[in-house]
């Protein structure tokens, strides 16, 4: 090899570890713009739980300053929804905040708990049954953000799909061991898919959800994350829906 090859091959090499740095930090920039677009959408929920929780509070505290009897129901009242405004915050920070980058044991359970803590608002409240079936001990060696945000996206279409239609609205998450995978379920009784729009919805911006004066509507990125990053942690996303009969979405991961 000629010294001109040998340079221009360094030179080369040099460019390729440049560019690989660069994809890597892009990627990292595009999970963290994925984790605060979730939060984006769960955000109007949060606000108003939020709101109903600091409402009674506020308005406690004021009766105690007209009424000093009332001060010991004022401040039961003020430490009851100051705990649990923290936890929700809590949780929705532990969703935006970027999470270990390596795989770690995650136990499923406590996931989910942690999950529908930061969605914050109570499914019953909506007429919505949440059914768990998740055992106890289940752990799968992943990357827990990245696991909680899929999660967390299915968890909020599903919500939204069984908004959509009238009478028993049913949202059953499962979680099991199947040989060497890890299975996730959450299928719900909505509105379901059109066989039509089957082959796109895991594409980024497909949504049926449209923008109005009240309504923020979807930006179709909830799935095209899903798909990407469980097959980044070596599993499969799939979907099995009728249209009016619900939709089941299952993830697939290597225990
Ligand atoms: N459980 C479900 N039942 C029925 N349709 C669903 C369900 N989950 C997803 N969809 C359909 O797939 C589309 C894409 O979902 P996706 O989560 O990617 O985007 P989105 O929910 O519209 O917006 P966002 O970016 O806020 O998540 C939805 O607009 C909806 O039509
Ligand atoms: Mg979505």
């Amino acid at each position: 090899m000629t010294t001109t090859t040998r340079t221009r091959t360094k030179t080369h090499r040099q460019k390729l570890q440049g560019l690989r740095n660069e994809v890597h930090v892009l990627r990292r920039q595009l999970r963290a713009a994925h984790r605060l677009a979730t939060v984006g959408t769960m955000t109007a929920m949060v606000s108003h739980e939020l709101n109903n929780i600091l409402t009674p509070v506020a308005n406690y505290a004021q009766l105690a300053q007209k009424n000093p009897s009332l001060s010991d129901k004022a401040i039961a009242r003020a430490a009851e929804g100051g705990q649990r405004a923290t936890s929700i915050c809590r949780a929705i920070l532990d969703v935006a905040v970027e999470g270990p980058a390596e795989s770690v044991p995650v136990n499923i359970l406590a996931l989910v708990d942690g999950t529908l803590a930061a969605m914050a608002r109570d499914p019953a409240k909506d007429g919505i049954q949440l059914n768990l079936d998740v055992p106890a001990d289940l752990t799968v060696c992943t990357r827990r953000t990245e696991l909680q945000q899929v999660l967390l996206n299915l968890l909020l279409n599903a919500r939204s799909a069984v908004l959509a239609v009238e009478g028993p609205r049913r949202i059953h998450l499962s979680a099991c061991r199947r040989g060497r995978y890890v299975l996730l379920t959450v299928a719900d009784n909505g509105s379901g898919i059109d066989p039509r729009h089957k082959d796109k919805l895991f594409e980024p911006f497909f949504t049926t959800k449209p923008r109005s004066e009240n309504d923020s509507g979807g930006y179709g990125l909830g799935l095209a994350f899903c798909r990407h990053a469980v097959e980044a942690m070596g599993g499969k996303i799939t979907v099995e829906s009728a249209p009016g009969r619900g939709a089941t979405f299952t993830v697939r991961l290597p225990a």
